[in-house]
């Protein structure tokens, strides 16, 4: 198969491609506009005779609809990714998350192919703190943030298209990611890399908001399955019940990056910050056989950590971008 992926430059996408190319005989082709959240050296070492790399917009109709053609599915990662970005400049989230995703659509449409979305579980909410239930695929929708509205868009273009026009599309939606190649702006590797450069770590309002963390890798193969046996027009929930508060995470990274556990700032809050997300994975683990492999929350943490000391060359050059835009934000 030539599976396109879009968004394959970014921090999830870059994991997928990897775990496609050790997993599969499938040839890759990756679309990615590369904007500020992509590294290209993210995709460094693939066998050329198998990745190929195209630089160009989701938006974009007559590129998207060559690309769709001559491939046999779309895994579609591509988006504006970052919550605190979506409300100080929502505008490219709309354009990328909403029109990208109707533009692929068109495309799949088209030339009748296989597609599936990768989602988050910020479409549903949050949940209280001492809430009993999780998110499921029966959840009703709920954005907080211009992110996650946009992305509640795009799934409910999704299905629309695949109840009027028969696609053969599927839906997955996952909770918070972390390993490797992720950028600095999101919370376990700022932390990380504020310890590694000398600069205290920040928590947003009282450090209790929680969420489900699971390791990139699991999201991968989560997706690949889906993909490959997932049912027809479904939406599957990916969670490795990984429940931990900001602080609980906070503290972890500290002691294992030998610090004193209280060695960090309490800043403002973000505004409509979503207290708590939570995942019930039951129907793609009982459906499609799948298990996350990465299951000890504080053995993936360590891993991460050593790969942001070891590979300062891949981080360095974004952190001091992203830290004056978070002075930009919270002035
Ligand atoms: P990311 O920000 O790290 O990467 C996004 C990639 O998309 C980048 O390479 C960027 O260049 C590319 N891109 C952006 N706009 C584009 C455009 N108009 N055309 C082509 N390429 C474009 O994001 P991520 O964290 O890897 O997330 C990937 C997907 O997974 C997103 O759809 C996100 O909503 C979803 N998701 C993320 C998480 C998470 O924890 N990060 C959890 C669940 C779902
Ligand atoms: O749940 C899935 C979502 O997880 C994805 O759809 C998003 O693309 C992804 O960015 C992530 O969204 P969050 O807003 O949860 O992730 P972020 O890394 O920005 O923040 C995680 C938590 O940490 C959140 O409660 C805010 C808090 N935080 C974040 C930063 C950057 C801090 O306390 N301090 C920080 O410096």
């Amino acid at each position: 198969m030539k599976i396109l992926v879009t968004g394959g430059a970014g921090f999830i996408g870059s994991n997928f491609v990897h775990h496609l190319v050790r997993e599969t005989q499938d040839d890759v082709v990756v679309l990615d506009a590369l904007t500020y959240a992509a590294n290209r050296d993210s995709l460094l070492g693939l066998p050329e005779s198998r990745v190929t790399f195209v630089e160009g917009d989701i938006c974009d109709r007559r590129l998207v609809d060559d690309l769709v053609a001559s491939s046999d599915a779309v895994v579609h990662f591509a988006a504006e990714s970052h919550n605190d970005n979506s409300l100080a400049e929502p505008d490219r989230f709309v354009t990328t998350n909403v029109l990208g995703t109707f533009t692929l659509l068109e495309a799949v449409r088209r030339h009748g192919t296989r597609f599936h979305h990768v989602s988050t579980d910020e479409v549903y909410g949050d949940l209280a703190l001492d809430d009993p239930e999780r998110f499921s695929e029966s959840t009703p929708y709920n954005p907080s943030s211009p992110y996650s509205a946009t992305k509640a868009s795009s799934d409910l273009l999704v299905r629309a298209w695949t109840r009027s026009f028969d696609l053969d599309a599927t839906i997955s939606n996952c909770s918070n990611n972390y390993g490797p190649f992720q950028h600095v702006e999101k919370f376990i590797p700022r932390q990380i890399t504020n310890i590694l450069v000398g600069d205290r770590p920040v928590l947003y309002g009282d450090g209790r908001n929680v969420r489900d963390w699971i390791h990139a890798e699991d999201h991968s193969s989560a997706v690949l399955a889906v993909l490959r046996r997932g049912r027809r027009g479904e939406t599957y929930l990916i969670g490795a019940d990984g429940e931990a508060s900001n602080l609980e995470v906070l503290r972890k990274i500290l002691v294992i990056m030998g610090r004193d556990a209280s060695d960090f700032d309490l800043v403002r809050d973000r505004p409509g910050h979503d207290r708590r997300y939570a995942i019930d994975s039951t129907k793609i683990r009982e459906e499609l056989g799948w298990r996350p492999a990465h299951v000890d929350f504080d053995e993936g943490l360590a891993a991460t950590i050593s790969w942001y000391r070891e590979n300062g060359q891949w981080w360095q050059p974004l952190k001091a971008a992203t830290e004056a835009r978070y002075r930009d934000q919270q002035a």
